[in-house]
């Protein structure tokens, strides 16, 4: 027997159907709650308790700390699988077999080229322009060179689309990295793997031969799968909710990227080092900072601790805290911010604050350590963290329009003033 919800609003009673996910999960199905009650709407900010679509891309079980994409377990996939694979996992729903893979990838090296006039937008802005608004900017920027991309109505089309964005984004996000440096702009080399190739596109010098280095680019492979996909969350609930509208991919992904930046969210591995810094700069003292973080006066957040879902502890943290130690290892870096880091997160853990609001190490607080060692400057972080996620809003994107879902467009509730009259100046 299906399961059902009642409602009773002043002694009226209304059924809703429960729908129930292939992982057991319930949600009471409220479409038709307005129709019913004669617009009587629920209000629920921040969406702590909002299903917005029913989704065939990710799992995660807070409780339990686990996170699947497809099905498959993300310890597997960061420990097995390379990046363009698990894109095309999350993207068309199943592993590629050789030939898929193989295409896929022949598809992508054919597409990875950016207009020469591109150049000239990147140009314009100031070397020192947060790289993620000139990667949002250059991404809608893409549109004007890509018009094709907008009109997705055919699996065709949508497909033609999803490569040329997949290729594209690495070159613009290493661009934006060597406009930094005053780097020149480069193309990399297609003959490379797609994480291989990212990396010489950022790192390569003008005079000097590009050297491979597998520890570096098995970590950012790795790195790349674990920031995926995370089903609805806020960047990928944007894309989702702008290509309702039916606008194009590009211009879907150009907000997603505008709301990962943000510290609460992908801008969180930023903010993660510039913290331990800090701390470090102020003589090492953890226990302050914990005090900071616990105080409801101060606005000081412990950034990479907590997550609105994960309340046990974050899979993909536990996954890169070992590798964080691996790569250091075997580069031969000792950071002092690491082990700030690591004392920070025994404290934390075992602090009655903390433990009763179920705050751990989220994938952030041990991202930026990894990063850091491979080179890359802070401010790329939130950058490295979209190309990851780049697939998942892709796959996001394209659920969505298959499934053709509704525009979004929430309800609210007034607050504000009643109808009153106009006033002149002279009467105010
Ligand atoms: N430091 C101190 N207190 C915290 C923190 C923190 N990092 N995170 C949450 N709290 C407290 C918060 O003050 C509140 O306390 P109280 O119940 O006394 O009012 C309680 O814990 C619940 O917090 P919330 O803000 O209601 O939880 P949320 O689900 O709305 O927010 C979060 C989740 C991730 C935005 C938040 O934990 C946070 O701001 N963390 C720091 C930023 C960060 O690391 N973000 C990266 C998230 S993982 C990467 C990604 O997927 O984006």
């Amino acid at each position: 027997m299906s399961k059902k919800a009642t409602l009773e609003i002043d002694g009226n009673k209304y059924e809703f159907p429960i729908i129930e996910g292939t992982e057991k999960e319930l949600g009471i199905d409220i479409k038709t709650l307005r129709g019913v009650t004669g617009g009587i709407t629920t209000i629920d900010p921040g969406f702590k308790n909002t299903g917005s679509c029913e989704s065939g891309i990710t799992f995660l079980d807070g409780e339990k700390g686990i996170l699947r994409y497809r099905g498959y377990s993300i310890e597997e996939l960061a420990e097995k699988a390379d990046f363009l694979e698990v894109a095309y996992l999350l993207i068309f729903g199943e592993l590629p077999t050789a030939e898929q893979l193989d295409k896929f990838d022949k598809d992508i090296k054919e597409e990875s080229h950016v207009d020469e006039d591109m150049k000239r937008i990147l140009d314009g802005f100031p070397k020192s322009a947060h790289p993620m608004g000139v990667l949002s900017s250059l991404t809608s920027a893409l549109i004007a060179f890509n018009p094709g991309s907008v009109d997705v109505d055919s699996e065709e089309a949508m497909y033609n689309a999803i490569v040329k964005i997949m290729a594209k984004f690495p070159v613009l996000a290493a661009w934006t990295m060597r406009k930094r440096k005053s780097l020149p702009l480069d193309y990399g080399d297609s003959s490379l793997g797609y994480v291989e190739n990212l990396h010489k596109m950022m790192f390569s010098r003008p005079n000097k031969s590009y050297e491979a280095n597998k520890i570096v680019n098995e970590a950012l492979d790795k790195l790349l799968i674990l920031h995926a996909d995370h089903e609805q969350n806020c960047s990928t609930s944007t894309v989702r909710i702008v290509g309702s509208s039916h606008a194009g991919l590009f211009a879907s992904l150009s907000a997603g990227i505008s709301a990962l930046w943000g510290p609460l969210h992908g801008g969180a591995n930023q903010a993660v080092i510039e913290m331990l810094e800090a701390i470090k700069a102020d003589g090492g003292d953890t226990a302050k900072y914990i005090d900071k973080a616990k105080d409801k006066e101060d606005p000081f957040r412990l950034m990479g601790f907590g997550h609105r879902v994960y309340k046990n502890f974050d899979p993909r943290a536990k996954i890169i805290k070992v590798s964080a130690e691996e790569v250091l290892g075997d580069l031969g870096i000792e950071d002092p911010v690491l082990d700030i880091a690591k004392g920070l997160a025994k404290v934390a853990l075992e602090d009655e604050y903390f433990v009763k609001r179920k705050l751990y190490p989220n994938v952030d607080f041990y991202s930026g350590i990894i990063y850091r060692a491979l080179g890359i400057p802070t401010e790329m972080f939130t950058v490295m963290f979209a190309l990851g996620r780049l697939p998942g809003w892709i796959a996001q994107w394209r659920e969505m329009r298959l499934r053709k879902e509704p525009i979004g467009r929430p309800r609210q509730i007034y607050t504000g003033e009643n109808f009153r009259a106009f006033k002149s100046v002279s009467e105010r």
